[in-house]
This record gives C-alpha cells, sequence and structure tokens, in this order.
C-alpha cells in the first residue's frame, strides 16, 4: 500500500509512522510523499532523513484558497497514494480531495472524540481545554475524513488518564507516547491488511475483538 502523509509541524507521529515501517510493525506499506503546508515544518526534515519524496506548498502562495485546493488535489493525486494520512496537519482538507479519496484518508486527532473536537480544537488548545473542563481521562482517536471536522467513523480510541499536575504540555506529550503513536502506525497497518472497513458510517475491524493496544 502506498501511502502519503501530511502534515505542519514537528512530524513526530510522521517519525511513527517511517519507524514502524522500518522495525515491520507496519506490513506492506511505503510513503510515496510527505507534504507540508509549512516550509518550517521540522517534519520535512524527518522525510529527508528518511529519503522520502516531499513537497512543501503553502497556501499563501495562491492568490485564493480554490486555487490552492485544486494544487493540493494535483499534488496529491500525482503520488497516487491508497491511503492519504493527516498526521498533524492543520490544513482544512477541501471537499474535492475528500470526495477524490472517499474513506481513503484518516486523520489523528488528540483526544477521545466526541469530546474536545470540532473546529478550533487542535494543537494545544485541545489539552487546555481538557484541562480546563476537568476531565479524568483524555486520548487520542483517528478517524476517517469526511467533509466535517474530526466527523468521520472512528478507526481506533486509546484512552489517558490525566494527572492532577498535568500542564496542557506533559498531557500532549503523554498522549502523544502513549496513544498517538501507537494506534497511528497500527491503524495504517490494519489497512494495508485489508482489515477495515466501513459500512454505515461505522468502522468495522477484522478480529478487533483480539487486537491488544
Ligand atoms: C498531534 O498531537 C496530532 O494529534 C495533532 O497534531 C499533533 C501533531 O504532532 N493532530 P506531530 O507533528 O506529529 O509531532
Amino acid at each position: 500500500m502506498k501511502i502519503a502523509v501530511l502534515v505542519s509541524g514537528g512530524g513526530t507521529n510522521l517519525q511513527a509512522i517511517i519507524d514502524a515501517i522500518s522495525d515491520g510493525t507496519i506490513t506492506n506499506t511505503e510513503i510515496c510523499l510527505v507534504y507540508s503546508n509549512n516550509p518550517g515544518a521540522y517534519a520535512i526534515e524527518r522525510a529527508k532523513k528518511a529519503g522520502i519524496p516531499y513537497v512543501v506548498k503553502s497556501p499563501r502562495e495562491f492568490d485564493d484558497r480554490a486555487s490552492f485546493n485544486e494544487a493540493l488535489l494535483g499534488i496529491l493525486k500525482d503520488a497516487e497514494p491508497d491511503l492519504v494520512v493527516l498526521a498533524g496537519c492543520l490544513v482544512v482538507i477541501p471537499e474535492c480531495v475528500v470526495r477524490a479519496f472517499p474513506n481513503r484518508i484518516i486523520n489523528i486527532h488528540p483526544s477521545l472524540i466526541p469530546s474536545f473536537c470540532g473546529t478550533g480544537f487542535y494543537g494545544l488548545k485541545v489539552h487546555e481545554m481538557v484541562l480546563e473542563r476537568g476531565v479524568r481521562v483524555s486520548g487520542a482517536t483517528v478517524h476517517f475524513v469526511d467533509e466535517g471536522t474530526d466527523t468521520g467513523p472512528i478507526i481506533l480510541q486509546k484512552a489517558v488518564s490525566v494527572r492532577a499536575d498535568d500542564t496542557p504540555q506533559l498531557l500532549q506529550r503523554r498522549i502523544m507516547e502513549q496513544a498517538e503513536w501507537k494506534i497511528l502506525p497500527l491503524a495504517i497497518n490494519l489497512i494495508a491488511l485489508g482489515r477495515v472497513k466501513v459500512t454505515d458510517r461505522k468502522v468495522v475491524i477484522d478480529g478487533y475483538d483480539s487486537l491488544e493496544y
């Protein structure tokens, strides 16, 4: 399976995917493209180091959003991925891209959807809101991307306890280590193995009940 990974920042989730491919946790998969909207993203350094083709294109280079959206669609189509992986990608994926890759785009979100998700819930903000609300459990979710924001069918979720002395930064890091870097590679591998199906807007995973994660 060929995957395109879309990033905007540090790229620790991209790194988790690269590492899982090289240690065999993800099978039958190669990264055909890393795309970043942000020229300063450290994720690009990670792609370079791993010898993965990458493209940087910022919406700011375009006169309007529609032209950027078309360009993004073209970049993705040229790479011919079987799956598009949003790994900390801050670009809102346009409808034309969602339609071109139906149930073939996945996203990692740093909370237990449907809590703390939707417009405005990204980056540290998510963890700030979690601490402000005082919930005891947070976590991460891998889901398919549809036309809404964080509304697509859920593939995997992992819970992480909130600690009394947490800061948004500490919680963010723990959720990455304990949840995101595990469930994103796992979801990609399950998709590569053909074990993930979407029926009626719900995900069915072959052998789900015996999965340990
Ligand atoms: C992660 O918390 C991810 O869940 C969110 O953005 C962050 C990206 O981190 N969507 P990184 O660039 O993978 O290090």
